[in-house]
This record gives C-alpha cells, structure tokens and sequence, in this order.
C-alpha cells in the first residue's frame, strides 16, 4: 500500500489516484490500442519529462510493432503554467506519412500539446492520435481532441507517476494532489 500523504519540498500532498488504479486504467487503453493500432505501425513521441513512466508502462503491454522516440517542451513552474511553452529537446525521426501518437502525462492547458502539435503537422505526419494519462477539462484553453485519456480529473495540482513539483515527486508510484 501507497502512503496516504506525502511531502514533497515545501508542500503536502494527499493520495489521489493509486497505482493499482493506474494499472488498471492504463491495461485499459493498452486494450483499445491493441485493437486499433495492431496494423498503423505507428510511431510514438513521447513528452519529457513527465510522461516516461506512464509511457514506459503503456508501451510494455501493446503487442503489435511500434517504435517509440522522445520530445522535451517545458511550461510549468511551480505549480503553475507559465503560459510560454519552450523545446528543450527536438525530434529527429522522419514522421511523413506515419500515424504518430503522442504520449503525456497531462492536458491541463493545453498549450504544450498545441505548440507540439503545429509543428508536428508541418512534418506531414499521415495522422496524430494523443494520448495522456490525465486531462483537466476545466483548465483546457485550446480546441484539442485527446483520443486516449486515463483519468479527467479537477483543477488540483498532482504529483507522482513522473509528474513533479519543481523537479520533485516524479519516482512516486502512486498520484498524489496538493493539499489546502
Ligand atoms: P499545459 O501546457 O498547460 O497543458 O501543461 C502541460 C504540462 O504541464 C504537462 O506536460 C505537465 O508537465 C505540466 N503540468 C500540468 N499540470 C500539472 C500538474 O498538476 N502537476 C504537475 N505537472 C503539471
Ligand atoms: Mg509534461
């Protein structure tokens, strides 16, 4: 069993999700992949850094050929969007006339996705699908459409599964939402 609370630098954090809720959600979508992806060779772009557990545990259960590379942005600070999106880390495969998926951690904003996005439409991909472990409804400011999500959850600021306060918090297994 997961701890119920924990600290993480200057701040306290309840339970919110458990992994085996996360595992259980995730062998979900692993499910309808397996049964839409089996022959779409797809390529999948992975976001950094919060999305390498989910993606690592995702990836594990589809039984079909794939390949998988990885992408940096960075928006957050804190516990907050700074609103500028920045590539720290760019893609180097050839993506023309590939289905492409896109794997993140959260959709809170959306703006990391958009500016991912743009420019992935101007490597003239066949077709983008994305994927994210969360989405916060109630914060997205941009028209996306998130064909895979785990869990919608409310505007709190979580932790865990590779999502971090400050760089902190990403090896928790469980997630966890700021307190107070
Ligand atoms: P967006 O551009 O506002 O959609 O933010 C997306 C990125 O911000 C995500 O990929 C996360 O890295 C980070 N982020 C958004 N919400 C949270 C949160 O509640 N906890 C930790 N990181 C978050
Ligand atoms: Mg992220």
């Amino acid at each position: 069993m997961e701890d119920q609370q924990v600290r993480v630098l200057d701040k306290t954090f309840a339970l919110s999700v458990s992994e085996s809720q996360i595992t259980e959600a995730i062998a979900k979508i692993a499910q309808q992949m397996n049964e839409e992806l089996y022959d779409k060779n797809p390529l999948f772009i992975v976001l950094l850094n919060g999305a390498f557990m989910f993606a690592s545990d995702l990836l594990k259960k589809l039984n079909f050929p794939s390949q998988v590379s990885f992408v940096k942005y960075a928006s957050y600070e804190g516990t907050d969007s700074t609103g500028e999106v920045r590539e720290l880390m760019g893609l180097s495969e050839n993506v023309e006339g590939r289905t492409v998926v896109i794997i993140e951690d959260i959709v809170d904003t959306g703006l990391t996705m958009a500016s991912f996005l743009s420019a992935l439409k101007g490597l003239q991909p066949k077709d983008i699908r994305i994927v994210a472990l969360f989405l916060k409804p109630e914060k997205l400011q941009v028209d996306l459409q998130v064909d895979y999500v785990a869990f919608s959850i409310p505007n709190d600021f979580i932790v865990g599964y590779g999502l971090d306060y400050n760089g902190y918090g990403r090896n928790l297994p469980a997630v966890y939402s700021l307190m107070g």
